[in-house]
């Protein structure tokens, strides 16, 4: 978590600084700060709260030196006060810091016994003391920095500026990604390249336990071993992403709108419109008639979508799934096969807790396949295949068209499975393929319930408990709901099995609470119809989201019905996530809510 960037450069950097953290500030938004070196001297200016609150105190203290860092803070240990927003500095050096410092305790103490004095909670303030001790005796910042490093356990990306040094910034990547960026006569530093866009599209990253020293006209990179090395410098592209609300009030709403265009950009990378077959853009380089069990790991939204792939693979492929959230998976050791197959679904490919457990799976000799929509990220540069969603750029925290992206990934590849097992024929395979062609229309109509979605969440903003049930597929897209809902209305929600309610939530009940029916006309639409009726025999109130058939075999008094269009019965989450994500927006919205930037969220997770 955590955004930070660094400029060297050739007039005031201040008003840069905020212009690239306003890039970042998906990565957090607790609080922010700048640091820049004003002559002699280092000079900070922090404020609690959104960047604006930065800007403004800007304007009324301005900065005018040439070099500077700044972040935005998504807050680990401490509070997202002013004292705990960074850079952190001492006389001598200023830093800013994405990650966390595992053994700050141990250092804190040892340098407090050196005579350092403290003035912040955070883990971060003891990188800026570590390194000034170095420079107390008369270090170098270089040889300062390099003593330092290796005594910081955890994961961070840094970024150093120095009293009295005006053509100097170090950084150093361990865990948490950094960039650096090849302006003219300028260098930069970011957390990612749309930090870096409004100066420059030719960036590298740094790998784990790189470190490297800026100047205006150089970047000495070196490993982890001390040896200088070269990292290949790339075009971003990402200058050219538009990252602007257009008309709409929130990025959130202009997301879900956008999802009949980007899904459609995603079918037609993964799918031949023409012959109706699945057409990857990459040879797998493995053959799926030699999997034996896919495992499939990601975090909150990403891994709903590998829950409802569950359903597909297992359907399609006849291959067993176990899908986990990675900060488990990491740790519980899973008994894996060498050669089968993990796969890692994240949009921003940052996640820690996603990019250990891909790292887990490699060092188990599996197979490693990624659906993220960077595709500079980590998590996408460390495995074996990826498969990019082509979502653009997507900023509101609350996942939505990253989403419904990954799961046109996901399904076209669990076709492409089916078929090299021969457990699809080839009419099996057009007809899916035809059903996967459709699903842009279909949610383009989809995104006709609006109207009726708004003035229900008039009611449900009323509401303190909502509950969303669901079978087969739109029981993960249950859950997803219910996590949508309380991440930007925090009105207390719960996903379940419409099944399982019986066994517990059924408790709960009563004319206070509405009932999310996630109930598509499938297969097992009339044992959700029943489960409907366990609801409406104790007062509940039902929400039912289905389509004509299902809206006229399910006559339940006290239900509003939304009704979305017939399709095949195979890919209805892509479509049923429309009103899903409505629902929680408008509620949002009703609630007067902070959308786009929830409360307590970020948007790249890159602690665990
Ligand atoms: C919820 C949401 C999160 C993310 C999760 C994983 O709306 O966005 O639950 O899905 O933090 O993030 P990525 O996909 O970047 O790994």
């Amino acid at each position: 978590m955590c955004g930070i960037v660094g400029i060297l450069g050739n007039g005031p950097v201040a008003d840069q600084l905020v212009d690239s953290l306003k890039r970042l500030e998906y990565r957090g938004y607790d609080s922010a700060g700048v640091a820049t070196l004003e002559g002699t001297h280092l000079a900070r200016r922090r404020a609690e709260g959104k960047l604006r609150n930065l800007e403004k105190l800007l304007k009324t203290s301005p900065l005018q030196g040439h070099i500077g860092i700044g972040h935005t803070r998504w807050a680990t240990h401490g509070k997202p006060t002013e004292s705990n927003a960074h850079p952190h500095a001492t006389a001598r050096v200023a830093v800013v810091h994405n990650g966390i410092i595992e053994n700050f305790r141990e250092l804190r103490q040892q340098l407090e016994k050196q005579g350092a004095v403290f003035s912040s909670e955070t883990d971060t303030e003891v990188v800026a003391h570590l390194v000034d001790s170095y420079l107390a005796i008369g270090a170098s910042p270089e040889d300062a920095v390099r003593q330092a490093l290796p005594q910081l356990r955890g994961a961070f990306a840094l970024a150093f500026i120095f009293t009295g040094h005006d053509d100097l910034l170090i950084g150093a990547r361990k865990g948490s990604p950094l960039a650096i960026g090849y302006g003219d006569g300028e260098m930069y530093l970011g957390s990612d390249a749309i930090a870096l866009a409004p100066f420059t599209d030719t960036i590298s990253y740094l790998e784990d336990g790189d470190w490297v020293v800026l100047t205006r006209n150089s970047a000495v990179v070196r490993d982890e071993l001390g040896v200088v090395t070269v990292r290949d410098t790339l075009k971003s592209g990402a200058s050219s992403l538009v990252v602007d609300k257009a008309n709409y009030r929130h990025f959130m709403a202009k997301e879900i709108h956008e999802q009949p265009e980007v899904v459609g950009h995603t079918l037609a990378r993964y799918v031949d419109m023409a012959t109706e077959q699945v057409a990857m853009p990459v040879t797998l380089p493995f053959d799926f008639k030699d999997i034996q069990r896919v495992s499939i790991t990601a975090c909150g939204t990403a891994s709903y979508a590998g829950f409802i792939a569950k359903y597909w693979f297992e359907r399609f492929a006849r291959v067993p799934v176990e899908v986990d959230v990675a900060s488990e998976f990491r740790y519980r050791e899973a008994p894996l096969r060498k050669g089968d197959l993990a796969i890692f679904i994240s949009q921003s490919g940052e996640t820690a807790d996603t990019l250990a457990a891909l790292r887990y799976a490699k060092s188990q000799g599996l197979h490693t396949l990624s659906v993220v929509n960077v595709p500079t990220s980590t998590i996408a540069r460390e495995s074996e295949v990826v498969l990019p969603t082509l979502a653009g750029p997507e900023i509101g925290v609350a996942s939505t068209k990253a989403f419904t992206c990954q799961l046109m990934v996901l399904a076209a590849l669990a076709v492409a499975a089916g078929k090299a097992r021969g457990e699809l024929s080839a009419e099996d395979e057009g007809r899916l393929v035809h059903g996967l062609v459709e699903v842009p229309r279909l949610m383009a109509a989809a995104l006709g319930t609006e109207p009726q979605i708004e003035k229900l969440a008039r009611d449900i903003a009323k509401r303190q408990d909502v509950l969303y049930l669901g079978r087969g597929t739109s029981y993960p897209l249950a859950l997803e709901g219910a996590l949508k809902l309380k991440e930007i209305s925090y009105i207390h929600a719960e996903g379940y099995a419409a099944g399982e309610l019986k066994h517990g939530p059924i408790a709960l009940i009563d004319e206070n609470m509405p009932v999310v029916v996630i109930a598509p006309f499938d297969r097992v639409f009339e044992k959700t119809v029943s489960n409907m009726q366990e609801v409406a025999a104790r007062g509940g109130n039902i929400i039912l989201m289905t389509d004509a058939k299902g809206a006229a075999e399910a006559t339940i008094e006290s239900t509003v019905t939304i009704i979305l269009p017939d399709m095949a019965a195979a890919f209805t989450p892509m479509i049923y996530a429309i009103p899903v994500q409505l629902l929680a927006y408008h509620t949002a919205v009703v609630m007067g809510t902070d959308v786009d930037q929830p409360r307590n969220l970020a948007k790249s997770v890159t602690v665990e």
